[in-house]
């Protein structure tokens, strides 16, 4: 095979693999996503998934305990800029009833702030296994606002 016809090899197998993941590769957004570009919120949402497993990996470990703080701010931070933002799923809720649901949308994100308060908290005074107790109260506020406020 000359240098030409390997180039043209070469360019026939990229242009395959592209048709190829355009045809059966996960719908924008990533599996049960939506298309489009993610939602302010959803960003956030990553910050928050991220920084949790980072968490959970470090969160008794002393020697990483102003490392912890710092990123337990982080995720305070992301859960009060998450409650600022308004769910996708606002907009399929009768406007009469948009109101309560808003509110009740951030009171939940009000409930998670202050887990991370109470985490970091037992984090600065060296309470490591309370600290970790505290995590499983993470999952259950997320759980219960996923199920109210994030559009199936
Ligand atoms: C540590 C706690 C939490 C984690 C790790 C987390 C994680 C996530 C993840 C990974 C997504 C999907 C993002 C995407 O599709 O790109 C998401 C979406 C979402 N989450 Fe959370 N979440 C947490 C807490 C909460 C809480 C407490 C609420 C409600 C008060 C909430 C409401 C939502 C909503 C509404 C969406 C859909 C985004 C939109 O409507 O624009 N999450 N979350």
């Amino acid at each position: 095979m000359n240098i030409r016809s390997s180039l043209l090899l070469v360019a026939v197998l990229a242009a395959t693999a592209l048709t190829a993941n355009a045809q059966y590769g996960p719908p924008p957004g990533g599996p049960g996503g939506h298309a489009g570009p993610d939602s302010p919120l959803e960003i956030q949402m990553k910050i928050l998934a991220r920084g949790k497993r980072q968490l959970t990996g470090q969160i008794a470990d002393p020697t990483k305990q102003q490392d912890t703080v710092t990123l337990i701010e982080t995720l305070k931070k992301a859960s009060v800029d998450s409650k600022a933002l308004d769910p996708r799923k606002t907009s399929t809720v009768p406007a009469a009833d948009q109101e309560k649901f808003l509110a009740a949308y951030r009171a939940q994100m009000d409930k998670l702030t202050d887990a991370f308060n109470q985490i970091e908290e037992a984090v600065k005074t060296g309470q490591y296994d309370k600290a970790k107790s505290l995590l499983g109260n993470l999952q259950s506020i997320a759980k219960e606002g996923h199920r109210d406020f994030k559009q199936d």
